[in-house]
């Protein structure tokens, strides 16, 4: 059974992770706007995933009899000035992202929850990746 501040934690992941679908969905959708179609299908690509990610942490919470609760999803930025702000942006929000696994990290330590540090090391590599691919793309783009 998951304990009240670990399912409170993963709940609000959950939130963030539903977030940044929503953020890149409308990445996507200025992109898609500006007739640039790969980098707008790379948004959508994103969106996917992170949907994927939400779903993944419910399944977590769900499977250690705790409950998943929807809360309201903030509404993201709409609109930059180019294609390179929209990849800083990117860059700079995966690293918040990290920030808020590292985070959970800690607490899962703190509680002494092993099932969740396992569960939890499958999106410390996962934000590698993803801050590796935001930088890449930052710097092909200067
Ligand atoms: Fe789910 Fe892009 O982190």
């Amino acid at each position: 059974m998951i304990g009240k501040k670990m399912e409170e934690a993963i709940n609000e992941q959950i939130n963030a992770e539903i977030y940044s679908a929503y953020l890149y969905a409308a990445m996507a959708s200025y992109f898609d706007s500006k007739g640039l179609k790969g980098f707008a299908n790379w948004m959508k690509i994103q969106c996917g995933e992170e949907v994927a990610h939400a779903m993944r942490l419910y399944g977590h919470v769900i499977e250690r009899g705790g409950r998943v609760i929807m809360k309201p999803i903030k509404g993201p930025e709409n609109d930059w000035k180019s294609p390179l702000a929209v990849f800083e942006a990117v860059s700079a929000h995966e690293a918040k992202v990290t920030g808020l696994i590292n985070n959970l990290v800690k607490l899962a330590r703190k509680e002494e929850d092993e099932a969740a540090l396992v569960a939890l090391q499958w999106f410390v590599t996962e934000q590698v990746e993803e801050e590796a691919n935001a930088a890449e793309i930052v710097q092909k783009l200067k």
